[in-house]
């Protein structure tokens, strides 16, 4: 009963320390160096390379150390019998909406727009935005949409949100499903995508869908690069259908040096950074699902893995 941290791009150091500090008593190993591949029945994985899985024939449980499992699920060297779970954090929820709203008051106070008339020297007021005016659409309500779109309407906003299936939520007109996304759209003058990548969500912010936006709209991308086509998004940029966009992920990390997202003048970009999984935060939970599987219990967190989230 071991448990093997796989994360080639990410410092496993303070993951051991902090999963050691709660459970002194689970045995910690960190691939490349986790010896014996049959001793590991749990894995705390990102970003593994693809097919990794084939050389660990007792895994058991396989644990995302963040909330996104798209590219975990990719890897077609998972066992059948493996369970996945995924991270469910707190301060990764409150992390993204305090992004979101950054992002939403960066745009809705013109910022962006005094920047540039800064580096002209021109004082030059604008014509004010009312925020309580302006309708912001969430597209994806899973715990982290329905936390955002919480914050969006506390804050003042006029809140619609888009998922598969039909929800109900305080405050938020919610749409639900393909037949219903031409009118989330259209209602959606900043639209924050925070779906999970699968292959119905895959290129979803395209040039159909972003036309059906209001003349004017704002994009804001924390999901996965993936949602969106990078040509239809500058295309629309370009055409002034679309006022600017704010991405923290793109198809390609890090964004190649030649990329035109850089020097766009529309575009505002960070590099993956609106929310990350804090190993103290969620080491708990770790250790109760190792805890669950060592005693057969149902797991906390586990993915659908044909649903794909
Ligand atoms: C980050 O992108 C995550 O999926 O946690």
């Amino acid at each position: 009963m071991v448990l093997s941290l796989i994360c080639p791009t990410k410092d496993p150091i303070p993951w051991v320390a902090a999963i050691q500090a709660i459970a002194p008593d689970i045995e910690l190993r960190v691939w490349p160096d986790d010896g014996a591949k049959d001793d590991i029945t749990f894995a705390l994985v990102w970003a593994q390379p693809q097919g990794i899985f084939a050389q660990y024939p007792h895994v058991q449980v396989i644990a995302s150390m963040g909330a996104g499992v798209d590219n975990l699920l990719q890897d077609t060297s998972i066992p059948e019998q493996a369970a996945v779970v995924r991270m469910v954090d707190p301060r990764l929820v409150s992390q993204m909406g305090d992004y979101v709203l950054a992002a939403v008051f960066n745009h809705g106070r013109q910022f962006p727009r005094y920047g540039h008339q800064q580096r002209q020297r021109q004082w030059q007021p604008l014509p004010p935005t009312h925020l309580g005016q302006i309708t912001v659409g969430v597209m994806g309500l899973g715990q982290i949409g329905q936390s955002v779109a919480q914050r969006l309407v506390q804050a003042g906003f006029q809140v619609v949100g888009w998922s598969r299936r039909a929800k109900s939520m305080a405050q938020v007109q919610v749409f639900a499903g393909q037949p219903q996304l031409p009118d989330f759209l259209s209602a959606s003058e900043i639209l924050v995508c925070l779906l999970p990548l699968t292959a119905e969500t895959e290129n979803i912010l395209n040039a159909e869908t972003l036309t059906q936006l209001p003349l004017g709209a704002y994009v804001i991308n924390v999901a996965r690069g993936q949602h969106l086509v990078e040509a239809d998004l500058l295309a629309l940029l370009d055409s002034n259908h679309l006022a600017g966009a704010c991405l923290d992920v793109m198809r390609q990390e890090p964004l190649p040096q030649e990329h035109p997202f850089w020097s766009h003048p529309k575009i505002l970009i960070t590099p993956h950074i609106a929310s990350l999984t804090d190993p103290v935060s969620v080491a708990p939970q770790i250790v109760e699902n190792y805890r669950r599987y060592t005693a057969g219990r149902p797991l906390l967190n586990q993915v659908d893995r044909r649903q794909g989230y």
